[in-house]
Formats: C-alpha cells, structure tokens, sequence
C-alpha cells in the first residue's frame, strides 16, 4: 500500500507552457495556469494540511452534494481524504494525463455512507485545456445511490464583470430561497448578490464570460445539473478559509448530478466528466 502523504501532488508541465497542480488531497485540482494566468481562484486562506477540504480549485464532492439525507456533513468525504496517485495515463505532444484513485476504507466506511467502491479521476492537461473525469464503480453486492459534482472555482479580475451564457430557460433551485424552484429567463446569469442555485438538466456546453476579453468554454458530459455559487459579503465573513473581499475575485460553475441521486448497481460503472477551454 502506499505510504500515506508519499505523494503530496503532482505537477503537470505541456510543453506548450500551462501547467496544473493536482493534490492527492481530495485529488483537488488547485492551479492551471494557461497564457501565464492563473485561471482557478484558490483562497490566500486555504488550509491544505487536510484538517479541511482545500478552499479553492476543483474539490470534487463525492457521495453526497450539500447536507443529507444519504449522509451526514457537507459535500461528502472525497474531498478531505488523500487518493492514491495512480500514475501517469498519456504522456504526449498533444496531452498529459495523470489518474488518482480512492477506494472505501474505514473512514468511509464509518461516514454514514458504507458501500464498497472505487473512484478513479483523470486529469488531462493540453495546450488550451484542462480535463478532468470521473468514474464510479460500485465494488458492492448491492446498488448504492450518490451524488457527485466538480466543484470548480473560477478566477477573475473582477465579479461584476463575470457572465454565463446558455443557462437560459432552465428551472434552478434556489438554496437561498428554501429550495424554491424557478425559472430562468435572464439572458445571461451574472452576480450582484449571494448566488446558490442549482440548474437543472443543463446543456453540454456553457460558456462563461470570465473577464471582458476572455471567454471560458465548459463542456460536460454525463452530468445532469450544475450548480452556481458565490458566497458575497456576508458568507465571506462567515467562512474562516476565505477573504473577506475574495468574493469579488471568483465565482463557480460546477457541474454534478445533484438534483437526483444517480442508482448504480453492482459492478457497473459511472462515468461523467469536464473539459475547460480557453476560446
Ligand atoms: C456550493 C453549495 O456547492 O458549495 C453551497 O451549493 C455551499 O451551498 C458551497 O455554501 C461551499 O460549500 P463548503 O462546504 O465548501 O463551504
């Protein structure tokens, strides 16, 4: 078995210049610097040493979105235990790939959600773009429900700038508003005040207006909803992770299956996934 802490993150390097930095701590992406940018907003208050989940990045939530009813906490334990680095996938002029692993151990086993399991993640790197996908296996004798999102926190220069396209005419709960379910009919999605929601059966691609001059593409696939979030003044303050004013420099986009728990019976697989790209 691996010694634990034997890997503490891996670094990806294209030729081409971008980078990312994956920790096998929640196997959270936690930089991808594209064109010399930083382009995931990570808190100058981040605790990395695992006592919490990384404030920033790409924590990724597995088995449970939000709180209950299939365990107890927030936003399940994938994120605050170390996977196991599996190595490097591809290694070539047009990508870089590196796979991470988590199975059920006593920790996951003693949360509440006690199935057996195995959780691989792929994370490709190329010239414009950052992948990352994710497989559920269900190891048990019996089906088990989840749900699973990529939790990604976006940069920006500046939160009054930042817009989403094609999320339009789609039906969205709104954790704000005692799970009330409305409808979308603004063009565009922006921020001027708390924002929790969670759109439903979003489309493949979502186009994300990150700062004026630069435009973020996020294709998913085998997700069904995605969730957008920013905390604004007051939660700031709330969280001991996070800057009273680094609300104005992020927001996420995230995409999972939420809104329903997915069913996966023995020996089946699960696959979903995300590609960001720079258009
Ligand atoms: C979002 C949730 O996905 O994550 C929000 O919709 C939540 O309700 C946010 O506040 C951050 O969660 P946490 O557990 O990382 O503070």
């Amino acid at each position: 078995s691996t010694a634990q802490g034997a890997v503490d993150r891996v670094v990806l390097m294209h030729p081409s210049g971008t980078r990312c930095e994956v920790r096998t701590l929640g196997a959270t992406v936690t930089s991808w610097v594209l064109g010399g940018k930083e382009r995931l907003f990570v808190s100058d208050k981040a605790i990395t040493d695992g006592s919490r989940p990384i404030r920033g990045g790409i924590p990724l939530v597995f088995p449970q979105f939000g709180t209950g009813p299939l365990m107890p906490g927030q936003h399940g334990f994938a994120r605050k235990l170390r996977w196991e680095y599996t190595g490097i996938k591809k290694d070539d002029e047009s990508e870089i790939m590196v796979g991470f692993d988590l199975r059920d151990s006593d920790a996951t086993r003693a949360s509440g959600w006690s199935y057996s399991f195995r959780l691989s993640y792929l994370v490709t790197l190329t010239t414009n773009s950052l992948g990352t996908h994710l497989a559920v296996t269900n190891t048990d004798k019996v089906a088990f429900p989840f749900t699973a999102l990529l939790h990604t926190y976006f940069a920006t220069a500046d939160i009054g700038h930042v817009a989403i396209d094609n999320l339009t005419g789609l039906n969205y709960t709104d954790k704000l508003l005692k799970n009330h379910v409305f409808y979308e009919d603004r063009p565009q999605v922006s921020f001027d005040q708390e924002v929790d929601r969670i759109y439903h059966g979003t489309p493949e691609t979502l186009i994300l207006h990150v700062n004026p001059d630069e435009t973020m593409q996020l294709k998913s696939f085998g997700f069904e909803d995605t969730v957008v979030w920013n905390p604004w003044t007051d939660k700031a303050k709330d969280m001991v992770d996070f800057g009273d004013s680094e609300y104005k420099s992020m927001f996420c986009v995230e995409s999972g299956s939420v809104h329903e728990a997915v069913k996966l019976p023995p020996s089946q697989t699960w696959e979903a996934g995300q590609l960001l790209e720079l258009v």
